[in-house]
């Protein structure tokens, strides 16, 4: 895996349990199996992402397969790609349903759980706004309902290499947030800045319903920030709703990285290697 030490940017072999990049910087693998490559400086909280009572509500409630057509979906974007990276992977559950090579996200909790039940993949603790890989590592990404970083996926793609970016539509999970709020207005995400290719990224919508009980919808709820706004009181009523339909409508952003050397991505290389030697400066 062609990981990138935080502080210098330098290659960071990763062959025993003790990474050392050519500038020194030592990083330790958990004994779980993933790298944290999101150093201090770089976090703007202790314990950043999503805690560990979310993580094992999305575990539960996605291992129960009720997201399945949209991992059928993304397989099919990626028919071509070996080697897929998982951008905000929390517990892992696309990444090593896909087999991708790697997942990344910020939450420390929810990469320990990644790494812990898949074997295969390489996870890191890391930010999407500065990958913890070398440039054109991987020949596809998926980020699910996660922020994403154009020129930064870029970077560590190689050129042609699709990416696939999924948010919700305005009436995703609306049964669930009218168990929430006496009036729900809809949601909207905001799409990356897409630059140059802006014109040819192609968006299409995925839409289902699924039946859900009380404790799945309970664990539903936990996955979303719905939860944050439910009284206990309403967390004791969707605990025990009866089977209710719920409407799970997904955005599928599919783009792909320029074929030549983009100016994405060679501002990404420049401003890499800039923050690089910035850094060999002042070390
Ligand atoms: C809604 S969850 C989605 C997780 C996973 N993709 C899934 O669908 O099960 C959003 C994830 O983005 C992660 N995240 C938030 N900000 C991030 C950042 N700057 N870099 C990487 N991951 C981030 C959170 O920790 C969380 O795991
Ligand atoms: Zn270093």
């Amino acid at each position: 895996m062609n990981l990138k030490c935080p502080i210098c940017d330098l290659a960071l072999p990763t062959a025993i349990a003790t990474a050392y990049c050519p500038n020194g910087h030592s990083f330790d693998r958990a004994k779980e199996g993933y790298w944290n490559l999101l150093p201090v400086q770089h976090k703007k909280s202790m314990d950043p992402g999503d805690n560990k009572q979310m993580l094992q509500a999305r575990r539960r409630f996605l291992e129960a397969g009720h997201y399945a057509p949209l991992v059928n979906h993304l397989t099919q974007c990626l028919p071509d790609a070996t080697s897929i990276v998982d951008i905000g992977c929390g517990e892992g559950y696309y990444a090593r349903t896909i087999g991708a090579a790697s997942g990344v996200d910020i939450s420390k909790d929810g990469v320990r759980m990644a790494a812990k039940s898949d074997a295969q993949g390489i996870y890191a603790v890391g930010s999407a706004y500065r990958l913890p890989y070398q440039d054109d590592t991987f020949d596809g990404a998926i980020s699910v309902f996660s922020p994403l970083d154009w020129t930064e996926c870029c970077r560590v793609l190689k050129p042609g290499s699709p990416v696939i970016w999924v948010a919700p539509l305005a009436g995703h999970l609306k049964e669930l947030a009218a168990m929430v709020y006496d009036e729900v207005r809809p949601h909207s995400a905001s799409p990356p800045d897409f630059g140059e290719i802006g014109e040819t990224v192609t968006r299409e919508s995925l839409q289902f319903t699924i039946e859900l009980a009380g404790p799945e919808l309970s664990d539903l709820l936990c996955m979303t920030p719905y939860y944050w706004s439910a009284s206990e009181q309403k967390q004791a009523a969707i605990a025990q709703a009866p089977m209710t339909q719920v409407s799970v409508e997904f955005e599928v952003w599919s783009a792909r990285v320029p074929a030549s050397a983009s100016s994405a991505a060679a501002s990404a290389a420049l401003s890499s290697s800039s923050a690089a030697a910035s850094s060999k400066a002042s070390s």
